[in-house]
């Protein structure tokens, strides 16, 4: 090659390398643009993570103590610790009493729920025998279910399960489920039953004889405030929370959650949960 061509050459390579460096320095301002504003949103969700905690406090405080003045105060009138009272007025006191236990339930829903999306939920996982814990459903059910028309019962799971989980979490997963059967079933039987999936999984199932559930409803069932436009539905409150944070524990924990149903029929609710928990699951069951 001449000289002429190669300064030719060099020229041209310049040219390039000139033109490549502004290229870069154009991407690289790009970058700390982009930065800037990856800090901002990171700034911006700190401050919304900083004002759910403040909710949290707040509605744990301002609304529970009220409601459980409400709660002690309604039981000393009815335990009569003040004075007679006429059958007008026991009755009045026990719709008051009564509405504040669903307020505080829903009050305890949206709290949990709150605390499952500001990440400040904790698991404390145990041994645990399932006897124990179906033992302790009995119980807590038994007062419910003792004068209606329908029944409550539990399969006792064959041999001993032990589970490394959080058993308040796991409870009140089934709490959700079996509320929900008795709620929605108005004779026949619920049914709670346990059993071992692929070695190392359980799976919880909530059976009941009640009005079903249509397909097209099924989906989206587990996501937050949904209720079905059901003629039962009218008489019966709640707020729709109670299988959103059966879904949420649930995947907490590992696992996950489902559902079978047949209108007229009757549902299957179950919950699939790893024996033992991990504290960091690779992927969770599903
Ligand atoms: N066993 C069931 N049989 C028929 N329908 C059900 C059953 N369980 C849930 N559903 C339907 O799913 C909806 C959502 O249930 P979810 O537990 O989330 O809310 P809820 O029971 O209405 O209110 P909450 O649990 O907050 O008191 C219910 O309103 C009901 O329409
Ligand atoms: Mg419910």
């Amino acid at each position: 090659m001449s000289a002429p061509d190669l300064v030719a050459q060099l020229a041209t390579c310049q040219a390039d390398i000139a033109a490549l460096r502004e290229e870069l320095e154009e991407t690289n301002k790009g970058v700390v643009a982009l930065y800037a504003e990856l800090d901002d949103k990171a700034a911006q969700l700190r401050d919304a993570n900083e004002l759910k905690s403040r909710f949290l406090s707040y509605m744990s405080h301002e609304f529970r103590t009220p409601l459980t003045s409400m709660t002690s105060i309604t039981g000393i009138l009815l335990s009569r610790l003040d004075g007679p009272l006429t059958e007008e007025q026991q009755k009045q006191v026990e719709f008051i009493r009564g509405s504040t236990r669903e307020l505080t339930e829903m009050v305890n829903d949206l709290l949990d729920l709150a605390k499952v999306e500001a990440g400040r939920i904790t698991i404390s996982p145990e041994w645990f025998e399932m006897v124990d814990l179906f033992s302790a459903l009995r119980g807590m059910f038994k007062p419910i279910v003792s004068s209606g028309t329908v029944s409550l019962a539990f399969d006792e799971p064959e041999g001993e399960i032990k589970l490394y989980s959080d058993d308040k979490k796991v409870s009140q997963i089934l709490r959700n489920f079996i509320s929900n059967a008795l709620k929605f079933t108005q004779r026949g039987e619920v049914r709670v039953s346990a059993r071992l999936v692929e070695d190392d999984q359980v799976e919880f199932a909530v059976t009941d004889t009640g009005i079903g559930i249509a397909p097209e409803h099924l989906q989206t069932l587990f996501s937050d405030f949904v209720q079905i436009n059901v003629p039962l539905q009218k008489q019966l409150r709640g707020t729709g929370l109670g299988l959103s944070l059966a879904r949420k524990f649930a995947e907490l924990l590992g696992g996950r959650v489902g559902v079978e149903s047949e209108v007229g029929q009757g549902s299957r609710f179950w919950v699939r949960l790893p024996l033992r928990f991990h504290e960091n699951p690779q992927t969770g069951l599903s």
